[in-house]
């Protein structure tokens, strides 16, 4: 597989190998990750961590895994004391930190600002959420919690659950298991559904795919309910947000009807969606999907940066 300097903007940037042989790495890089074992394959490596907008996870996962393979970050976590607030540039600071880092990971509100990076930067750019657009690392980790619980990724149902408009998680998610031939149920708000261009992306790769306003009879048979939170933060008119998000809760009484295997995800953070009293549920995996943010993207750096997929890969 040749990632090796290679851009990673959208999710479509990835063949269905290449997204199998990440995850495949990714499991292999656990031991490292929970520190029980050490790696020094990054060693010498520098990788900047732009972010211009809020993150927990993402933010320190990459630090994580970066910092576990015996490489360094450089970051720029909060805009407003970097030279942005200056009004420099996002192609000024992104040019700049390919003279300084070996690849840059990138979050940024505005829809595209990742594929605009790429262009002007020498070294790889990752996009890490620009606005309503990709997340396509963490579609990765996503399906690499997908594969971990079901041993495989093929076929799966998956409920695709909430902010479906600008949800970006669910943008790349819904393409990528769609390649798997996964079954997608949508249920969201009218005013919250997923874009016409997304649809017609999945449309070209012959995706199975229906809406249905009833959670509770979407999630029958279901393997997966995708939660998602209702970004507040993409919504011009805050009256409309208290509206649309009114009322918008898991009922925990839906899990007394599910399959046995069935998982509940979300990839966080949460508000109210998703009440603290499902934690404990069997069904309850959007810890674990954090937690695998770190050995996928010790995988995608790895592959990124050394061209190495990491322990026993060669
Ligand atoms: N899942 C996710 O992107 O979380 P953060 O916004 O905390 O990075």
């Amino acid at each position: 597989m040749g990632l090796k300097g290679r851009d990673l903007v959208s999710i479509k940037d990835l063949s269905k190998q290449e997204i199998e042989s990440i995850i495949s790495a990714a499991r292999r890089h656990i031991p490292v990750a929970e520190g029980k074992r050490t790696s020094t394959l990054l060693d010498g490596k520098l990788l900047a961590l732009a972010f211009f907008e809020p993150s927990t996870r993402t933010r320190l996962s990459f630090e994580t895994a970066m910092l576990r393979l015996g490489g360094r970050t450089i970051t720029i976590a909060d805009p407003a004391v970097s030279s942005v607030a200056k009004g420099e540039t996002l192609s000024d600071t992104v040019r700049m930190l390919s003279g300084y880092a070996d690849a840059i990971v990138v979050r940024h509100p505005n829809e595209g600002a990742s594929r605009l990076a790429s262009q002007v930067s020498e070294k790889p750019v990752i996009n890490a959420g620009d606005g309503a657009g990709q997340h396509p690392t963490q579609t990765l980790l996503d399906l690499a919690t997908m594969e971990e619980h079901f041993h495989t990724l093929s076929g799966l149902k998956v409920v695709l659950m909430g902010d479906l408009r600008y949800g970006r998680t669910v943008h790349s998610l819904a393409y990528a298991l769609a390649l798997f031939g996964a079954h997608l149920v949508l249920t969201s708000p009218p005013a919250l559904r997923i874009p016409e261009h997304i649809r017609s992306d999945l449309a070209e790769i012959g995706a199975d795919i229906r809406e249905e306003a009833d959670l509770r009879r979407a999630v029958q048979d279901a393997d997966v309910l995708y939660v998602t939170r209702i970004q507040k933060e993409r919504f011009g008119d805050l009256a409309e947000y208290a509206r649309v998000s009114s009322g918008y809760r898991l009922d925990p009484s839906i899990l007394e009807e599910v399959k046995p295997s069935f998982i509940v995800m979300h990839p966080l953070p949460r508000v109210a969606e998703i009440p603290s009293e499902v934690d404990s549920s069997s069904h309850a995996a959007y810890f674990r999907q954090a937690f695998l943010a770190v050995p996928v993207r010790m995988a995608l750096l790895s592959l990124i940066l050394s061209g190495q997929p990491g322990p026993g890969g060669g």
